[in-house]
């Protein structure tokens, strides 16, 4: 015959051995984890809605290029009739200039690590004194 005992503490260590990921990543706080870019501008509006530019800012980039680069097309006119220059460093930076703790949050959680600062110039970090 079986031992009851046994099989039931048998039972109660494959349990917890299985679930180990799961309470470990609650316990250390990773499975709720989000990066958190800081956003400190000195506008108070992107030059599309944060939704937007969450979702395609990696695709308006290449557009951008591709205009300046390809049409020479220089400027972009944002849906509420404002103009900005098509410009990496000089539009994009120039707000967000700090980058580690915007464009690099979620880079480094998501594992992307976009090429173009071998060639585009980084901002000098700054939080506008807000900080
Ligand atoms: C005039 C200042 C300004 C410029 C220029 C600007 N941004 Fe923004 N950006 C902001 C502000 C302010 C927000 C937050 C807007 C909000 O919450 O409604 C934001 C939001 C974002 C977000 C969403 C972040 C989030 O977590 O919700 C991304 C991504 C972003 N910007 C990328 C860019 C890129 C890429 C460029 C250049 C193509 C750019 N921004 C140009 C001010 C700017
Ligand atoms: C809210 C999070 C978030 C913020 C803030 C953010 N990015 Fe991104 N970015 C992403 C994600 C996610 C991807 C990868 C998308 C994919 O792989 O399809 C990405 C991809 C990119 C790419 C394409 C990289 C490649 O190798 O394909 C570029 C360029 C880029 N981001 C530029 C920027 C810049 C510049 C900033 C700061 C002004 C910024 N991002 C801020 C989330 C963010
Ligand atoms: C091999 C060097 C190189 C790399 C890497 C590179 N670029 Fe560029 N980029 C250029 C050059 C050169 C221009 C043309 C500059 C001009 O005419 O103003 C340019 C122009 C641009 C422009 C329009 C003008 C400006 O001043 O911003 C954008 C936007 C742009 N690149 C985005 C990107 C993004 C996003 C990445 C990374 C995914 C990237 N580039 C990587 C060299 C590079």
């Amino acid at each position: 015959m079986y031992d009851a005992g046994k099989v039931i503490t048998g039972i109660i260590v494959f349990l917890i051995l299985i679930t180990f990921p799961f309470w470990f990543n609650a316990a250390s706080g990773r499975a709720t984890y989000k990066p958190d870019p800081e956003i400190i501008t000195p506008d108070d509006q992107c030059v599309e809605t944060a939704e937007y530019m969450k979702r395609n800012h990696m695709d308006m980039l290449n557009q951008w290029r591709d205009q300046v680069v390809r049409e020479g097309q220089r400027t972009f006119v944002a849906p509420d009739g404002k103009t900005y220059e098509l410009s990496l460093s000089n539009t994009c930076m120039n707000c967000h200039s700090n980058k580690s703790e915007f464009c690099d949050a979620c880079h480094n959680y998501m594992a992307v690590s976009p090429f173009c600062w071998d060639c585009h110039i980084e901002p000098q970090e700054t939080t506008y004194g807000y900080k």
